[in-house]
């Protein structure tokens, strides 16, 4: 367990914006952890737990005790004629993970190549991406209880998963702040992931049905293995979205909308052109970047915050090192594109980073 004060956070969020953390811990075990909920001193602290810094906006200096989880280990755990289980300590950054799953022979996860963060942050907003999520490829994980110190398993269920959701982005209620754990209820910072296990279904299937990998393949031909999923899906990202080692940025920064089949009835007919899809609990999900392109927002700056020219639902820092954008600023920018598509088209568009 390493104890720094005052540390720069810059480093340590993709979008690049210069913050500190009061206190940062950098943890390489589940000792580690224990440990630090046995120091006197640490232990009555509020922490925030960093993975890969991928999906926060900070907008100022740091005061809970920031927990850096840098638990390394790529492992084969079982293997049956079903699935291959796979572990991966949540320290070990996500795209690097899928890489080595594809290298030792473990397909499955290629559609979710270079997005970036931890695998200890994939459980939480449930990343997903080209028609997989994580949800899909999920067999359990370890996590410690902060209020305890004890480890404990979760499975598919508990974690609750839904679109960019996890029972690890809910807060507990308020009267289970301190003491138990409260199962099955929210974790956000009330526990650390530790390990997260992947079941790889065997045979291997491609997931193809979203529209840019099957135009990719169709233009293309030859064959279609789990190294050319992966390959077109590096390449799609590539072209469409800023590499946050160049221009700082968190992803799609807002989820896509989903409204009822009347209401998306009742846009369609103002705005003809609007990209919609049909999900499988009858709603119906909108296209967060093609409303706020269609708000003029593409290009767009306020200050240093900017949409992205190629993707508007990407929020990017214009500034670099001590004059980068400042949280305040995207969050600016975030409520300005909010308000114009409220007052277009009626719908709330809600940010998927987390705001610290
Ligand atoms: N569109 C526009 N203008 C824009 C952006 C998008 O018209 O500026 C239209 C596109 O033409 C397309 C539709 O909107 O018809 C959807 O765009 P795209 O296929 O690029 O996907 P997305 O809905 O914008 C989602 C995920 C991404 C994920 C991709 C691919 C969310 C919030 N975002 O983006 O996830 O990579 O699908 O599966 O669900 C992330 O979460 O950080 C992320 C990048």
């Amino acid at each position: 367990m390493l104890v720094e004060k005052n540390a720069p956070l810059q480093p340590y969020n993709t979008f690049g914006i210069a913050a500190r953390a009061q206190t940062l811990v950098r943890v390489h075990s589940v000792a580690d952890v224990q440990a630090l909920l046995s120091d006197p001193v640490l232990r009555d602290r509020p922490f925030f737990v960093l993975g890969g810094g991928s999906n926060v906006v900070l907008t100022g200096d740091v005061k809970p005790l920031v927990l850096k989880v840098e638990i390394r280990g790529l492992r084969l755990v079982a293997e049956t004629d079903k699935a291959w289980i796979v572990e991966a300590g949540a320290g070990e950054v996500w795209h690097d993970c899928v890489a080595w799953t594809l290298a030792q022979g473990y397909p499955g996860l290629e559609n979710l190549a270079l997005i970036p963060g931890t695998v200890g942050a994939s459980p939480v907003q449930n990343i997903g991406a080209y028609g997989v999520e994580l949800q899909d490829r999920f067999e359990s994980l370890d996590a410690v209880d902060l209020a305890t110190g004890q480890s404990f398993t979760l499975d598919a269920a508990q974690c609750a998963f839904g679109y960019r959701d996890s029972v690890f982005k809910h807060a507990p209620a308020p009267s289970e702040a301190r003491g138990g754990l409260p199962r099955g209820m929210g974790l956000a910072g009330r526990a650390v992931i530790t390990h997260v296990r992947f079941r790889l279904p065997r045979p291997w299937k491609p997931v193809l049905g979203y529209a840019d990998l099957e135009r990719y393949f169709a233009e293309r031909g030859g064959a279609v293995g789990p190294q050319q999923i992966f390959d077109a899906v590096c390449a799609i990202r590539r072209a469409k979205l800023p590499d946050p080692a160049v221009v700082g940025n968190a992803g799609s920064f807002f989820k896509n909308p989903s409204v009822s089949p009347e209401q998306c009835a009742d846009i369609i007919a103002r705005d003809p052109k609007i990209v919609h899809y049909a999900m499988p609990d009858g709603r119906i999900k909108l296209a967060a970047g093609w409303l706020i392109d269609a708000c003029g927002w593409k290009g767009k700056s306020i200050g240093k915050a900017g949409v992205y020219e190629k993707q508007a639902l990407v929020l990017v820092n214009r500034g670099q090192g001590a004059d980068s954008v400042t949280g305040g600023e995207v969050m600016t920018l975030a409520k300005a594109i909010e308000t114009s598509v409220y007052e277009r088209f009626g719908i709330r568009l809600e940010p998927e980073p987390v705001v610290v």
